[in-house]
Formats: structure tokens, C-alpha cells, sequence
């Protein structure tokens, strides 16, 4: 390479420019994985009992010796844990509500899945981005092929609803929900959002659409929620069946599964099902018009190159389009939390 012969290149420019954020990015995976094995071994229910020492911690987790204070102290550091002056760990406020399996707030279902099978998919990306495939058994076989493993069907419906809780608490305060009866979740997974939609609002109904098989999870989630009464499951096929109607329909983290045609399919779906004066919600990690503020969105994007067969992000003004060329009006933007962005458009 011909030395650059620009002020960035000469020495007296270099020193003053921090190596730090490549230090940061390069070692990001180092937390990363601390995190995921933490939330593996059951670090956080575990302390969530009560506050222990480091020998009954590692002990009742069950990992070895060697290791296991560097871990949990890393852990401290990365104000995950707390240590006291007797060396006992206790959770962090935020890991105590999310990450404690048997509290109803738990979204470590997300982070079992990014541990296993993200995390090694993901060492794949390289190879992914030469051949566009991804290694994931969704990308591989669909739904069909991730659903016909049933560990990996829970896990895969645990997460759902470990990352759709706090977009969908969200959507329950931004969106005018007085103004309307009924609520169609397409693409419902174990029904997280319609179950946390009906709780904030006693007056809605309706349910969530999914694959036959999703029926039963769904079905257990909603009973577990006491919303039976007023939540109900609708089995189907969106790539080859009419979507149940509703007023408002919601699409969370659908349309980034889906090649283009399909995406623009499920929007013009929705059209059909919602009566006039009603919405549809797209949410998703959408990325912003410039391609270049929300590196999340970008990410994820990768990630539906890993892990779907032809699906990836899409950028506001796609979706716009998308459901203005559908027949959606007034559709405006709603940043839900730091991931999800929702497309609220009206018929
Ligand atoms: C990425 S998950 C999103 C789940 C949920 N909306 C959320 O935000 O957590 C996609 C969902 O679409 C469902 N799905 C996939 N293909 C489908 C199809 N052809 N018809 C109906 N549902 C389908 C899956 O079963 C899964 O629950």
C-alpha cells in the first residue's frame, strides 16, 4: 500500500489519535460472552435469592475454581454484580428486574438465544457475507426446520418474548389505544405484545395470528396472563392465507424475515384486513435513511443474513412507502426503546 501522504499519516498527527474505539469494538465480545455465560449458568436467579459469597456462588452455579473469580469479579467490573466489603455478590438493580428467570420482567429468553445459536452462528459472519447464506438452522430450513427441534422451538419463543416485552410496554403508552376495540398481532410468537397491550388496556380484544404449531405456547402464555377471555389464538399461513382483521394489526420484527416481494406482500395483507380509520404497526430494529446512525439496525440486518434464508432491515422511508403504496396514510416514526422503532400508518 503507498503510504499516505495526508496529515493523518505523518507522526506527529498519528499520536494524537486514540486507538481506543477499535480496542472497544475489537473486545466487544469478550463482555459479550461473560454476559450470555452468566445469564446460562444462572447467575442472576441464583443471586436473586439472596446475596453469596464468591465459594457458595460458584458452587451453586457450578463452575470450577479456576476462573471463577476473575468471572465473577469481571462481572462486577462490568456493572453487572455487585461485591460488598465481605465479598458477598448481589445483583445489579437492572439484572435483578430483567434477568431473573421467575420474575414476569425477565428478557434473558433474548440472550439464550444470541448465546446459543447466535453466538457461534455469528463466527461464521465472514463466510456468510462471501456466500450470502448465513449457518443458522432458520436459514437453512425456514421455519419448518427450527420448529421440528423442540428445544430449539421453546428457546426460540422464550426469546421472542424476552425482546418483544419492553417495545410492546412501550406501544401500550405511545399508540391511541381508547380510540380503538381490537388488536391483531400478526406473527405473534408466544403473544408477549398482545398479552402486555390487553393488560394496559382492560378494553381491548383480540388476539395473535401464528403457524399452527405456535397454538398451544400461545395459548399457555395467555392463560398464564388470565387474559384467555379476551386474547384468542388464530392459526395460519400469512405467505398463503388472508390475515385475520382487527383494528389496528401489528407486525413486530415480521417483515425483516422476508425477501423484498414478500415484506411488501405482508404490508399489502395487512391493508386488506384493517377497516377504514383503522392502523397497522410495523416494528423493528428499522434503520434510519442515511444508513448510518443506528448501528444496531445495521447489525441486525447482519444478522437476518446469518440467521434467515432472504430477510434483512429495512430503512424508514422503505417502510413508508411500502405502506403508503398499501393504502396507509399519516404514518408517522416512534423510537419504542433503544432497539425497536415502530411505523404507525392509518387507513
Ligand atoms: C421473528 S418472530 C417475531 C415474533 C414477535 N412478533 C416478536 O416481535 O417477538 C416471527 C414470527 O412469525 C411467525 N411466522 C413465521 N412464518 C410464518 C407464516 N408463514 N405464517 C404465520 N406466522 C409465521 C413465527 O412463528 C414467529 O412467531
Amino acid at each position: 500500500m503507498p503510504q499516505s501522504s495526508s496529515a493523518v499519516g505523518t507522526p506527529a498527527a498519528s499520536e494524537s489519535i486514540s486507538p481506543d474505539h477499535i480496542f472497544e469494538i475489537g473486545f466487544a465480545f469478550w463482555k459479550s460472552k461473560a454476559l450470555l455465560s452468566a445469564v446460562e449458568l444462572g447467575v442472576f436467579t441464583t443471586l436473586s435469592e439472596r446475596p453469596l459469597g464468591g465459594e457458595a456462588l460458584t458452587e451453586r452455579i457450578g463452575i470450577n475454581r479456576r476462573g471463577g473469580r476473575d468471572f465473577l469479579d469481571a462481572l462486577v467490573a462490568l456493572n453487572l454484580l455487585d461485591r460488598d466489603g465481605a465479598g458477598r455478590y448481589t445483583n445489579r438493580p437492572d439484572c435483578e428486574l430483567y434477568l431473573d428467570a421467575r420474575k414476569p420482567t425477565y428478557i434473558g429468553g433474548q440472550l439464550e438465544r444470541l448465546n446459543e445459536p447466535l453466538y457461534e452462528c455469528w463466527g461464521h459472519l465472514t463466510e456468510a457475507l462471501r456466500t450470502g447464506h448465513g449457518p443458522s438452522a432458520l436459514a437453512n430450513g425456514g421455519y419448518a426446520a427450527l420448529y421440528a427441534d423442540d428445544a430449539a422451538f421453546k428457546s426460540f419463543l422464550r426469546a421472542m418474548t424476552g425482546s418483544s416485552l419492553i417495545p410492546a410496554r412501550a406501544l401500550a403508552e405511545i399508540f391511541p389505544w381508547h380510540l380503538h376495540e381490537t388488536v391483531m398481532d400478526i406473527g405473534t410468537a408466544q403473544g408477549c405484545v398482545p398479552v402486555e397491550l390487553a393488560h394496559a388496556h382492560t378494553h381491548l380484544r383480540g388476539g395473535g395470528f401464528d403457524l399452527p404449531e405456535v397454538g398451544r405456547a400461545f395459548q399457555d402464555y395467555v392463560h398464564r396472563n388470565s387474559l384467555s377471555d379476551r386474547l384468542t389464538f388464530h392459526p395460519g399461513d400469512f405467505l398463503r392465507d388472508d390475515l385475520p382483521g382487527a383494528d389496528v394489526l401489528i407486525m413486530g420484527r415480521i417483515l425483516h424475515n422476508w425477501d423484498l416481494p414478500t415484506k411488501q406482500l405482508l404490508v399489502r395483507k395487512a391493508a386488506q384486513a384493517v377497516p377504514p380509520g383503522g392502523a397497522l404497526v410495523v416494528y423493528d430494529n428499522i434503520i434510519d435513511n442515511e444508513r448510518r446512525y443506528r448501528p444496531h439496525s445495521l447489525l441486525a440486518s447482519l444478522n437476518m443474513l446469518i440467521d434467515t434464508p432472504a430477510g434483512s432491515e429495512f430503512t424508514e422511508e422503505e417502510c413508508i412507502n411500502w405502506m403508503h403504496t398499501a393504502g396507509f396514510r399519516d404514518i408517522r416514526m416512534e423510537r419504542l426503546d433503544l432497539i425497536n422503532t415502530a411505523a404507525i400508518g392509518f387507513k
